[in-house]
């Protein structure tokens, strides 16, 4: 059979939901400004589902330096990958002052979050060595863990005795091959809001020698006294190694940048492929992110708004008896139990008959039989948006648990 013929017969796990998800529950479009209200299939909504976490996405002076840059470069500058004809002062100026924003000697800006950590890890490690990272990582950390040939052996999310465990393990195996442990966690569970314990990681340094490598995209921008991630926020940034955050949230943008010693940092510019093999990060993303960084240094307001509304919607979910794990973010998970078909009628009940539109989370993504509805608060945020919100929380969870999402025929 040809692959072409085969694709066609299975669409894969995800896309096994298509024939009646797609363009509704999947690829959804939201469209105008984006803000805290958007348009979806006609009408306005109030939506929990991006992670603007600072609001900067439609901020006027983001989108001022957004048009400058476009408008004094055009998107093609600079042409070419770093290495060869694709550098620029903008892109060291920015390197040195995100650097200096999250404590690190250096930094390095990547394309995308996603390629930039499947090429960090690619590059850091050899057939010798040992990788043992949680067992939530993110699909990045998973497909580049994919490239790596050596051992991995991962631990029970935020388990650290098992994390300990694995360590043993690593140790015996880097005894053998005289290679060295690359631990990998991330700051902000983006599913679930919990944060990595980045704590405890760090003090089993003090017992076993190994590299810890953070994915913080979550945290960037929203966690620590100043912002400058979860390191900070859990008084560690020192013990993380390697800091890899993300433009694609707090930062609103697109691209990333990985921080860490000025000698990592070098060794990444010749040998992380994503970007040696790959033209340079267009000049416009450059100019509108040191525009953000600047509003993110010099406007504390923005993340103490954010954990305002933060901490309403928690607390208030909370308060009226919801279910929200132990999210110590503003990531904020709704767990409920039901079907998929009960879950794809809850959820077009919140769109169309209460104009809340927000994620949801169902199996594969987590176990069968339960319901993730997934809210992202942001500074743009109002506290009257969090009051709707949770009183139509309580009409659908009502309606869930007598069942009437049960007589709503979908196609599944
Ligand atoms: C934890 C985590 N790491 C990495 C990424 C990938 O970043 P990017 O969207 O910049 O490719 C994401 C999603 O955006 C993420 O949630």
């Amino acid at each position: 059979m040809k692959i072409t013929e085969k694709l066609k017969k299975k669409l894969g796990p995800l896309g096994d939901h298509a024939h009646y998800a797609h363009g509704y529950y999947m690829y959804p479009r939201l469209e105008g400004e984006i803000s805290n209200k958007m348009m979806f299939n006609g009408s306005e909504k109030l939506v929990w589902s991006l992670n603007n976490y600072l609001g900067l996405a439609n901020h006027s002076e983001v989108r001022k330096a957004d048009e400058e840059g476009a408008r004094k470069y055009g998107l093609a500058y600079p042409m070419g990958a770093r290495m060869m004809s694709g550098n620029t002062k903008l892109h060291e100026e920015f390197e040195a002052k995100i650097a200096d924003y999250v404590q690190k000697e250096d930094a390095f800006l990547m394309n995308y979050g996603y390629q930039g950590m499947v090429s960090i890890i690619d590059s850091i490690v050899d057939r010798h060595d040992v990788i043992v990272y949680d067992s939530e990582s993110h699909a990045c950390i998973i497909d580049g863990m994919r490239l790596h040939i050596g051992k991995r052996f991962v631990f029970r999310h935020n388990d650290i005795e098992d994390c300990q465990k694995q360590l043993e393990r690593a140790v015996r195996i880097t005894k053998e091959t005289g290679g060295a442990i690359l631990v990998i966690t991330e700051g902000v569970f983006g599913m679930r809001g919990d944060q990595g314990k980045l704590k405890e990681i760090a003090a089993l340094k003090k017992q076993y020698e190994f590299t810890l490598l953070v994915d913080d995209a979550h945290g960037i921008g929203c966690m620590g006294p100043t912002g400058a991630g979860t390191g900070e926020e859990q008084g560690v940034q020192n013990d993380i190694d390697l800091y890899f955050g993300t433009f694609a949230k707090s930062f609103a943008g697109i691209g990333g940048f990985v921080a860490s010693t000025k000698e990592v940092i070098m060794f990444l510019k010749y040998n992380m492929r994503s970007q040696i093999y790959a033209k340079a990060l267009p000049m416009p993303m450059v100019y509108g992110a040191l525009k953000r960084l600047e509003l993110m240094r010099t406007k504390p307001e923005y993340r103490q708004k954010l954990w305002q509304i933060t901490h309403a919607l928690q607390n208030g979910l909370r308060e009226a008896g919801f279910d929200i794990g132990n999210t110590n973010s503003p990531v904020t998970p709704v767990y409920l139990n039901g079907s998929i078909p009960e879950a794809t009628a809850l959820v077009s009940d919140l769109r169309e008959n209460h104009n809340v539109f927000c994620s949801m989370v169902v199996y594969p993504v987590i176990p069968k039989g339960m319901i993730i509805l997934r809210l992202i608060p942001t500074a743009v945020h109002t506290l009257e948006d969090v009051e709707r919100t949770i009183s139509v929380f309580k009409i659908i969870r009502k309606n869930l648990t007598e069942g009437k999402y049960n007589t709503v025929q979908t196609s599944n």
